[in-house]
């Protein structure tokens, strides 16, 4: 796994440009998406890219890693609003190209299904975003997830339930479930890009870059993947063993790196 430890503000920077290169290499890409506090200010600088550089999502396709049980497309706590408000209509990126799970049907199981189907029709995630959860969940793969898991309903926990608490609309603190993309289909992306920042996600990030591979800590699956980058502030690398390791190999290996990302 690829750490890049920064200021904020230069991370989420960098970051922007790491997801601009791929839709630059690649322009009907198809683009994971995650929502959280984490997203907010990459997705503000993916909207600047859009209007002062000419970013183009016109032929992306976006898939959201998971949404609320319950919670109609239109509420201002789902998911798939977060995505619009933030995301779609700051750039060009096509409404019906924004895929999130069906949480508001009838049966929350088979619409999971569908939408790995969907995913799966659509060629696989070519570039996954992620945020960290403070228990080191991906998506709302909480702990205890098979890492093995495909696009499910997951019961959320205690702890997700309290970090998300601000908007939350009412049906989810009563429910208390989600449609989220698996652990497995998270790793079939061909590249996954997790932010992480603050000290809250200081013990997360240790269980993700430094812990076991474990269903207890899901977010450590990335160890196994041949192609994740971990954008984390100084706050959030706190209780990194090998700190000073990946400050300077990221030094290095950026000297080895094209001109389009420094
Ligand atoms: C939420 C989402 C995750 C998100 C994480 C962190 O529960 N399901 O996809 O990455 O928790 O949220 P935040 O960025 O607000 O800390």
């Amino acid at each position: 796994m690829r750490v890049v430890i920064e200021a904020e503000a230069e991370l989420y920077r960098l970051a922007a440009l790491r997801v601009a290169a791929a839709i630059r290499a690649k322009p009907a890409c198809v683009l994971g998406l995650a929502t959280g506090r984490t997203m907010l200010p990459l997705y503000d600088e993916l909207a600047r890219l859009h209007r002062a550089e000419g970013l183009s999502f016109a032929a992306v396709t976006a898939f959201n890693l998971d949404e609320y049980v319950g919670v109609g497309p239109e509420e201002p706590g789902s998911f798939r609003h977060f995505v619009r408000e933030r995301l779609q209509r700051r750039t060009d990126l096509r409404p019906e190209a924004v895929h999130v799970p069906d949480a508001g049907a009838n049966d929350p199981a088979a619409a999971a299904r569908a939408y790995e189907a969907e995913l799966r029709a659509a060629g696989g995630v070519d570039l996954q975003l992620l945020g960290l959860g403070v228990n080191a969940h991906i998506g709302f793969n909480e702990p205890g997830s098979s890492l093995a898991s495909r696009t499910r309903v997951k019961t959320l926990s205690d702890e997700t339930l309290a970090a998300n608490r601000e908007g939350l609309p009412a049906v989810v603190r009563e429910r208390r479930l989600a449609i989220t993309m698996g652990l497995g289909t998270i790793l079939d992306a061909r590249t996954c890009l997790c932010i992480a920042t603050g000290p809250a996600k200081a013990g997360a990030v240790a269980a993700t870059v430094e812990g076991p591979l474990t269903a207890s800590a899901p977010a450590s699956i990335l160890q196994l993947h041949p192609d994740a980058i971990l954008y984390i502030d100084d706050p959030a690398a706190a209780a990194l063993l090998r700190r000073r390791y990946y400050l300077d190999a990221e030094s290095r290996e950026r000297l080895l790196e094209d001109g389009d990302v420094r």
